[in-house]
C-alpha cells in the first residue's frame, strides 16, 4: 500500500517548511530533503551559521543534518522534478486588494507552486499542502494539474497542516500532539496518504496519526487555530470585567481551567494575540462561511478578532488615559516587539497596534527588544501605515519617534512608562530598582503580559497596571 521514497522536497523556506524539513531529515536520514525558495537571502542564512528564524533547538539540528541529507537550494524546478513528494509551505496571507480583500486567503503563491509543479514534473508526484488553505483548495489544485501536466502523470494531492506553535516549534514537531493526514477517499488516494504517514511513522507513534478525507483536513485546520484564538478572546474578555471589580484573572484562569472539561491551556490573559495565523486564518473561516452564506456563523467567529482588537486598544488607551490623558512628548519604553517569547516573528504583534496609538498621541517609543532588529520593526509599522494610507510625511515623522535600544537599561532613562509587550523570560530577572531610579516620577509599568511580580514592583514604588487586576493608582 505504500510506495517507497527516497526523495522529498518542501516549496517555502520560512516559519513551517525549515523547521519541519530539518526534523523530517534528522527523524529519517534514508531520505533526502530539499528544502527551496524564491527568496535567495533566505536560503543563504539557511546555509549559514545565523538561521533566519529564531528557534530554540533548531541549530543544533539543522547543524546534524545540513548538507547530509537536508539541503536548502533556490533551484526549485531541479527539486520538483527529483522529489516523489512535493511539500508546498509557502506563505497565505490575507488579501490587501482585489476581492475578498481583508478577509479571503491570498492563494496566488500557492497556485504559482502548483502551475510549476504541473509543468516541471515527468513522473506521478504526491503533491502535500502543509500551508493552511482554505476548504476545497485542494480541488483547485487537481483543476491546476489536471489541465497543466503531461499525459499520464498522476498528481495526488493531500492536505498535511502543520499544528507546530513558534518559540516551541522543535518541541511540537518531535512530539506532535497529532499528525493529520487528508487526502482523497480512492485507492490512489489511501495509497497516498499512507505514503506521507510513513514519514512521520519513523518517530511518531501510530495512534497519533489520523487520517480523514481531504475537506476534513483542511478545514480542521483552520477550526483548531479558530478554537485557540477564541479561547483567549474569551479570557481577554473578561479580563476588562475584573479590573473594574476587583476579580484577579489569573485566579479566574486557574479556577476554571481546573475544570476537566476546560483544561487550563491557553487561559493566559494578555495585551492580544498576534502572529501570523490567529487573525488571518479566522478572517479565512468568517469568509468562507459568509460565501456560505452562513451569516451568523461568520459573525459568532469574528467576534473573537474584535475582542483582540478591542484588548490592543484598550491597553493603549489605559498608558495615555493614566498619564493624564497625553502622552505627547513623554517618552514610553517597550519591552519586547515580538508576538511572543522565543522567536524573532513579529508579524501581527500587538506591539505594532499599540505603538501605532502612542506615537499618534505624539510619544516617543523606545524599544528594547531581544531577537528582533531595527529594520524589522520600522518594517512593521510602515507596512501597516501603507495599509492604512497614511502619508508618508506623516509616517516619516511617526518613525523618528521610535528609538531602538539595544539593552532595557538605556531604553528607560527619564521614561514616564514601561510597556511590557512580550512574554520573554529575561524581563523577569531585570533590576526592577535600577530602572525605578532612571524613570521620570510618578514610574508607570503596564504589564502587557501579566506576568510580572506584582508585589515586588509594588514595593519598589511603581505605579502598575497588569491586565485583569485593579490598577495600584
Ligand atoms: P513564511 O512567510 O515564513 O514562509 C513562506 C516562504 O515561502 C517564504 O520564504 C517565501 O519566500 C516562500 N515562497 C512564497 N512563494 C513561493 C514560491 N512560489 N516558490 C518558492 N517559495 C515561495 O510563512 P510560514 O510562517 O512558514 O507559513 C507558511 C504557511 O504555514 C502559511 O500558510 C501558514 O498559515 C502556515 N502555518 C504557519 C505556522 C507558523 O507558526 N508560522 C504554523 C502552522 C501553519
Ligand atoms: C498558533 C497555534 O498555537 C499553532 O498550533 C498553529 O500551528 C499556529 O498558530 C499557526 O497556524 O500558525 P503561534 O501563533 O505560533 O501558534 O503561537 P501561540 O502560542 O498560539 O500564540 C499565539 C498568540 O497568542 C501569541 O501572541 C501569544 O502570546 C498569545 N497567547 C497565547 C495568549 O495571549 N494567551 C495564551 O494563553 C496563549
Amino acid at each position: 500500500m505504500v510506495n517507497t521514497i527516497k526523495q522529498i522536497c518542501c516549496i517555502g523556506a520560512g516559519y513551517v517548511g525549515g523547521p519541519t524539513m530539518s526534523v523530517i531529515a534528522l527523524k529519517c536520514p534514508h531520505l533526502k530533503v530539499t528544502v527551496v525558495d524564491i527568496n535567495k537571502e533566505r536560503i543563504e542564512a539557511w546555509n549559514s551559521d545565523c538561521l533566519p528564524i529564531y528557534e530554540p533547538g533548531l541549530d543544533e539540528i539543522v547543524k546534524k543534518v545540513r548538507n547530509k541529507n537536508l539541503f536548502f537550494s533556490t533551484d526549485i524546478d531541479s527539486a520538483i522534478y527529483n522529489s516523489e513528494v512535493i511539500f508546498i509551505s509557502v506563505n497565505t496571507p490575507t488579501k490587501t486588494e482585489g476581492i475578498g480583500a481583508g478577509m479571503a486567503a491570498d492563494l496566488k503563491y500557492v497556485e504559482l507552486c502548483a502551475r510549476t509543479i504541473a509543468s516541471v514534473s515527468k513522473t506521478n508526484k504526491i503533491v502535500v499542502e502543509k500551508s493552511t488553505l482554505p476548504v476545497k483548495t485542494a480541488q483547485t489544485l487537481k483543476n491546476i494539474f489536471d489541465n497543466n501536466s503531461l499525459k499520464g502523470i498522476s498528481f495526488e494531492v493531500i492536505s498535511n497542516p502543520e499544528f507546530l506553535a513558534e518559540g516551541t516549534a522543535v518541541e511540537d514537531l518531535l512530539n506532535s500532539d497529532r499528525v493529520l493526514i487528508g487526502g482523497e477517499e480512492t485507492e490512489s488516494g489511501n495509497k497516498a496518504i499512507q505514503t506521507v504517514a510513513s514519514i512521520y511513522r519513523n518517530w511518531i507513534p501510530e495512534e497519533r496519526i489520523v487520517t480523514t478525507n481531504l475537506w476534513s483536513a483542511e478545514l480542521s485546520k483552520l477550526v483548531a487555530n479558530a478554537f485557540l484564538a477564541q479561547r483567549i478572546s474569551s479570557i481577554n474578555s473578561i479580563s476588562s470585567l475584573c479590573e473594574v471589580t476587583g476579580a484577579n484573572i489569573n485566579e479566574v484562569a486557574n479556577t476554571i481551567g481546573m475544570d476537566n472539561r476546560i483544561g487550563n491551556k491557553f487561559l493566559k490573559s494578555s495585551v492580544g494575540f498576534g502572529g501570523s495565523c490567529f487573525q488571518k486564518d479566522i478572517f479565512n473561516l468568517v469568509y468562507i462561511c459568509n460565501h456560505y452564506n452562513l451569516k451568523e456563523v461568520a459573525e459568532y467567529w469574528l467576534q473573537v478578532i474584535k475582542i483582540n482588537d478591542y484588548q490592543k486598544n484598550r491597553f493603549a488607551e489605559n498608558i495615555i488615559k493614566s498619564l493624564y490623558n497625553t502622552v505627547s512628548g513623554k517618552k514610553i519604553s517597550f519591552f519586547g516587539w515580538a508576538f511572543k517569547k522565543d522567536t524573532n516573528d513579529s508579524r501581527e504583534t500587538a506591539a505594532i497596534y499599540v505603538c501605532d496609538k502612542l506615537l499618534k498621541d505624539g510619544a516617543e517609543i523606545n524599544i528594547y527588544e531581544p531577537k528582533i532588529k531595527k529594520d524589522q520593526i520600522h518594517n512593521d509599522l510602515t507596512f501597516l501605515w501603507n495599509l492604512r494610507g497614511e502619508k508618508s510625511n506623516k509616517i516619516k515623522s511617526w518613525l523618528k519617534n521610535v528609538v531602538i535600544h539595544d539593552n532595557c537599561y538605556s531604553s528607560v532613562v527619564n521614561s514616564h512608562a514601561v510597556a511590557v509587550l512580550t512574554d520573554w523570560d529575561e524581563f523577569l530577572d531585570y533590576d526592577w530598582n535600577k530602572i525605578y531610579n532612571s524613570m521620570q516620577k510618578p514610574s508607570f509599568v503596564f504589564d502587557g503580559r501579566n506576568f510580572l511580580n506584582k508585589k515586588e514592583l509594588n514595593k519598589i514604588g511603581f505605579k502598575l497596571y497588569s491586565i485583569g487586576s485593579l490598577k495600584t493608582f
